[in-house]
């Protein structure tokens, strides 16, 4: 049984694709997992990052994107979910000089249309706006839950906004990473997106759930050495799970966003940012492992 992470904010510009890359290269290598990304952002930067342009190019030119995996299905056509997908990729070697178990579901510009679509087909059967969107939200998830089968981690790496594939993702999701940059409109948006999470329809509400009983934690990052940065960490924290780690801003890890062609080592990828990256596995791996544990038991009883 696979275990879902989303990776999400509302906002944009805040490391979603690069930390869930990250993440995935880490369970992938370290971790020895099957892990499975799954691009949810029309900008498909994730895609771009693992597969590079041409790759991607290929991939929507063969039909194999996460747009042309709900076309199919959603016209009756037998789609079977791993034809979709691309087989290890990225541009690192595990330490034994292959490319890791990490699969794509590659992302797709009109992930966006397919929704609309969607929607105006549903809204045949119902009236009720809230019904139909509810209903096309599910057939979403239906169709991510699908990917659970042959992997260990599934990781969504989800748009900014509030599209019906975010709000399928986060359902789905039984873990959700939010990555913000500290800066003065972050407390905003974390606040918006835990509520979202955690189904809350106030602040108060919300700050009632504790900490550990929350499905999501926040993560820092493009942090700079200031004393301001500091304190805005601070301040989110005391209303929401906060990650230790917290990812710098650094040249080494923009830098990781391009894809080469060959396997590299992860040393060469990510330079100075290995050791950061090393330790937001260490400390999301055993986060993982036991929410899994948990889900585990669920599903047996
Ligand atoms: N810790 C970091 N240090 C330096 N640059 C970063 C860092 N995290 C992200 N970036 C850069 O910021 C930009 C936005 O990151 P991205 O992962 O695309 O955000 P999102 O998916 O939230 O839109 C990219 O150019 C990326 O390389
Ligand atoms: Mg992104």
């Amino acid at each position: 049984m696979a275990f879902f992470l989303a990776v999400a904010n509302r906002k944009g510009g805040v490391g979603k694709s690069t930390i869930s890359v990250m993440l995935a290269q880490a369970f992938a290598i370290w971790g020895n997992k099957r892990v499975l990304m799954i691009d949810l952002d029309s900008q498909c930067n994730a895609s771009l990052i693992l597969i590079g342009g041409q790759g991607w190019r290929d991939a929507r030119n063969a039909d194999k994107t996460i747009a042309d995996f709900f076309y199919d299905l959603f016209d009756g056509i037998p789609a079977k979910p791993r034809d979709y997908l691309q087989p290890n990729v990225g541009d690192v070697a595990d330490a034994t000089g292959k490319a890791p178990r990490l699969a794509l579901l590659p992302g797709s510009l009109l992930l966006e249309d397919i929704q609309g679509e969607l929607f105006v087909r549903q809204a045949k059967e119902s009236s009720n706006p809230e019904i139909v969107a509810n209903r096309v939200r599910g057939r979403i998830e239906n169709l991510l839950r699908r990917y659970g089968a042959s992997y260990d981690l599934v990781v969504l790496d989800c748009p900014p906004g509030l599209s019906l594939a975010a709000l399928a993702a986060l359902k789905t999701a039984d873990k959700v990473i939010v990555p913000f940059k500290p800066d003065y409109v972050s407390q905003l948006a974390v606040d918006r997106i835990a509520l979202l999470i955690e189904d809350k329809g106030t602040l108060d509400a919300l700050g009632a759930v504790p900490h550990d009983q929350r499905r999501y934690t926040c993560l820092a990052n493009g942090v700079r050495n200031s004393g301001k940065d500091r304190n805005l960490i601070e301040e989110i924290g005391l209303f929401h799970p906060m990650l230790e780690t917290r990812m710098p801003q650094k040249d080494s890890i923009a830098n990781a966003f391009d894809w080469e062609p060959g396997l590299r080592s992860l040393e060469k990828k990510y330079g100075d940012g290995l050791a950061d990256m090393r330790k937001l596995y260490t400390e999301v791996a055993p986060m993982l492992e036991q929410a899994a544990e948990a889900k585990l038991q669920a599903a047996n009883q």
